[in-house]
């Protein structure tokens, strides 16, 4: 895991100079932005379902219209030309592609992202689609989910369905974002889609996720006639430990939060101290032979997702235990199958962004030079990194947004440490080009570089979004 770095600053560079090549992207999510919830075809996914249910999301606030993406999506695709992205890195709503359990093909779904592809390419930004980022088709869920081992046969399916529609001209696929967030925040916690409190089936997911995502570089590299990269997306937990028994809470929640998927994935196998760590909850017995070489597929890319560390250390098991593991707020079930009644996650040092997760730049080089040691051969992006806080407009109608700003300033040091550091970086894409809905935070939360105004569903460039456009342009930090 990860030596933790003592920041020998505040992260504030300028001058620094991004190597020409290096990507600057921004990111959304299909679910977050698009809206056209029931239109041309699109049925409902498990976030439709989750967001609908009273209490689950704040405010009661769903994705039926979002920030109206699927209206405006040649509005939005200027702007990303304006903002001067190199790549452009969304998803692909699976509901509107096969939305029902008949199997059956939805054109006009195919035709809705066959567009978006185009109009990347007339703008000259890369496109860079990833296949699942949580809005699962409902039809599915209810033949059991993630926990089903039949969804990863629906999964090959749709990749090859998209690979063959898009496969000609995708310059980047990525199979999942988060199984993370998948598996155990909507199989184990329950703060997420489908919302489900069962310590087992958060861990079958794991599994199923895992092999999804080889069953689709398969079926994707069978079908794309292009020339793509492959990549997966994972959130990495960045940890720290406290106390007596640092070391073991840190190796547990390694094990499940990062080396469960790493492990497969990158390595052909589940860590034996995870399946170890695990015993009490599941047998493993939904791995079957052959499983683990499908999971292991070569990508060309491994996506990195960072916003914030967390600290961790064994529970006494007396005192009140601590729940706050810094992501995504908790729900009563737990993230950590095997490991709940044994570590604890400790309040992180301010200052904070809106979502209260910890600021640490430091964090961000520390996993790019950690993974780059664990797989030297593999080439990294950052897919994901930025920050929530509560953007108020000024009187001339612009919108500073100095915290932001200084967020990004700070990562992008951070990345450009690890740069000198021998990293093989290759980009890095800025969450969120829009401000959209932050899952269950609904519309209470806003990460964009772009302000939505979610009454008239104006866009407007934030001071962050100016900032970015200059870094773009000119590669260097110099806020
Ligand atoms: C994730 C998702 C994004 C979130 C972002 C901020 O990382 O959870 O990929 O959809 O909106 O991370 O929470």
């Amino acid at each position: 895991m990860t030596t933790p770095l003592t920041p020998r600053d505040d992260y504030r560079g300028s001058g620094l100079v991004f190597p020409e090549g290096f990507t600057f992207g921004s990111a959304t999510a299909s679910y977050q932005i698009e809206g056209a919830a029931a239109e041309d075809g699109r049925t409902p996914s498990i976030w439709d379902t989750f967001s609908k249910t009273p209490g689950r999301v704040w405010n009661g606030d769903t994705g039926d219209v979002a920030c109206d993406h699927y209206h405006r999506v040649d509005e939005d695709l200027d702007l990303m030309r304006d903002l001067g992205l190199h790549a452009y890195r969304f998803s692909i709503a699976w509901p509107r592609i096969v939305p029902t359990a008949s199997g059956e093909v939805n054109q006009a779904g195919i035709d809705f992202y066959s567009r978006l592809v185009d109009g990347l390419l007339e703008r000259e930004i890369r496109p860079v689609a990833t296949l699942y980022h949580w809005d699962l088709p409902q039809h599915l869920e209810d033949a059991g989910g993630w926990t089903s081992r039949a969804t990863t046969d629906a999964f090959e399916r749709y990749a090859e369905i998209m690979g063959a529609a898009l496969g000609d001209r995708v310059h980047t696929w990525t199979t999942l974002n988060e199984p993370w967030c998948s598996a155990y925040l909507g199989y184990g916690q329950g703060g997420h889609a489908p919302g489900r409190h069962e310590p087992a089936s958060a861990l079958a997911a794991v599994h199923h996720l895992n092999l999804a995502h080889g069953r689709a570089i398969q079926a994707l590299r069978a079908t794309s006639s292009g020339d793509p990269d492959y990549s997966v997306t994972l959130n990495f937990h960045v940890l720290r430990g406290q106390g007596d028994g640092a070391a073991e809470a840190v190796r547990r929640i390694d094990a499940l939060a990062n080396r469960a998927f790493t492990g497969p994935m990158l390595r052909g196998e589940y860590p034996a101290d995870l399946l170890a760590d695990t015993a009490s909850v599941t047998d493993w017995g939904f791995v079957q032979q052959d499983d683990l070489a499908t999971i292991e597929q070569p990508i060309d890319v491994l996506g990195v997702n960072y916003y914030s560390t967390a600290t961790v250390r064994l529970w006494d098991g007396i005192s009140e235990k601590q729940q706050n593991d810094g992501h995504k707020g908790a729900e009563g079930g737990t993230a950590w199958p095997g490991s709940d009644g044994v570590v604890e996650f400790v309040e992180q040092p301010r200052p904070y962004t809106a979502m209260g997760w910890n600021i640490a730049p430091e964090g961000l080089e520390e996993l790019l030079v950690s993974l780059s040691e664990q797989f030297p051969e593999q080439a990294l992006m950052v897919t994901e990194n930025g920050a929530a806080f509560d953007d108020e407009v000024a009187e001339d109608g612009s919108i500073p947004d100095p915290e932001r700003t200084d967020y990004l300033r700070r990562h992008f040091t951070a990345a450009h440490r690890a740069l000198e550091r021998g990293v093989d970086l290759r980009g890095y894409f800025v969450w969120s080009l829009l401000d959209n809905f932050e899952w269950g935070y609904g519309y209470a939360k806003r990460f964009g570089i772009v302000r939505v105004d979610f009454d008239t569903l104006e866009r407007t460039v934030k001071d962050s979004g100016h900032w970015y456009r200059a870094l773009v342009r000119t590669r260097t930090v110099d806020a």
